[in-house]
């Protein structure tokens, strides 16, 4: 089954939750769009993901999904907000959704986490989600081992679900590709850092359209901290500490905060922007709907 009937929207397309920048105006925008927008958690409180959902209903009548990082702190008053609010679709990222699993679906709401490897996937399928995201390590933000092309085949050949392919999708001929793979839909990031409705400091929108393919930097020596993001100062410093040094916890100290700069603040000295290898190729500002037409022509 494509997962635009899964979820009921138009295009078999997910906007991929980005932290501190998926809020209501991008997320509204992809849903109204016919894709299914995905507010991110990150950083707010029950009221604030409340305000955010209210929003985004106000904003538009159709599907959106809401991101949770599993290790958040307040973990449960943001479950608890998702199934007062009854929210379509919960995506779950960096861990397990198990503990929560039962109220979710229970309440109606369909759960599709984010994996990185096949032994996950499987795992995510004896839980009993709905789908699961194989993201290839060509993503912005936190990454895995695989390259899209290698994981998405082999997540397709090793669980019965509806996968959807992400990592490096911006037009065409990439959501063509996923198909190919075998992947039930796409989701994309990066490309929607080139939207006019993505909240983020011009100067983060300026540094996307201009960068390179070989423009992004891997953070983090242990497989639970790597992080892709644009080379800047901030990032190249980083790698080259982590790279003289076993002990990278210096260096980890050095990003407390600094996707907030790179937001809000476009500061390139210390913020961290996190971006896909595919912003070579994310040269104008569009709408998100120009965006997601533009993939299904
Ligand atoms: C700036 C940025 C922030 C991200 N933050 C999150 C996040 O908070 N939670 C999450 O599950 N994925 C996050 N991601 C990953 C995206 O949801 C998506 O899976 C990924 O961007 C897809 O690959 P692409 O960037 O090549 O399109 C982020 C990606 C970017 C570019």
């Amino acid at each position: 089954m494509k997962i635009n009937q899964l979820l009921k929207i138009k295009y078999p397309l997910i906007q991929g939750s980005m932290a501190r920048i998926s809020t209501h105006k991008l997320v509204s925008a992809v849903s109204n769009a016919g894709g299914l927008g995905v507010l991110t958690s990150v950083g707010m409180d029950k009221d604030g993901l409340s305000d955010q959902i209210d929003q985004v209903r106000r904003e538009t009548d159709n599907p959106f999904g809401v991101n949770l990082m599993l290790q958040q702190d307040n973990i449960y008053q943001l479950v608890e907000v998702l199934l007062e609010k009854k929210v379509p679709v919960v995506m779950t990222g960096a861990g397990t959704p198990a503990p929560y699993f039962d109220d979710l679906h229970q309440a109606g709401i369909k759960v599709i986490p984010v994996i990185p490897n096949v032994k996950l996937a499987q795992k995510m399928q004896d839980l009993g989600v709905d789908a699961v995201v194989a993201e290839g390590m060509e993503s912005g933000g936190h990454i895995g081992q695989l390259t899209t092309m290698t994981l998405v085949p082999q997540v397709v050949d090793s669980v019965d679900l509806p996968v959807i392919a992400a990592g490096g999708i911006f037009d065409r001929r990439s959501v063509a590709a996923s198909f190919i793979l075998g992947a039930s839909g796409v989701q994309v990031g990066t490309a929607f850092l080139g939207a006019r409705e993505t909240p983020i400091a011009k100067n983060y929108q300026q540094l996307v359209l201009k960068a390179g393919d070989t423009d992004t930097i891997v953070t983090g020596n242990s497989l639970r901290d790597k992080v892709r993001s644009l080379k800047t100062p901030l990032t190249e410093k980083v790698a080259q500490m982590e790279q003289t040094s076993s002990d990278d916890s210096e260096a980890q100290k050095l990003l407390v905060g600094s996707l907030g700069r790179a937001v809000y603040d476009g500061n390139v000295e210390t913020g961290s922007f996190m971006s896909g290898t595919i912003a070579g190729e994310i040269n104008q500002v569009r709408p998100a709907k120009e965006i997601i037409e533009s993939m299904f022509q």
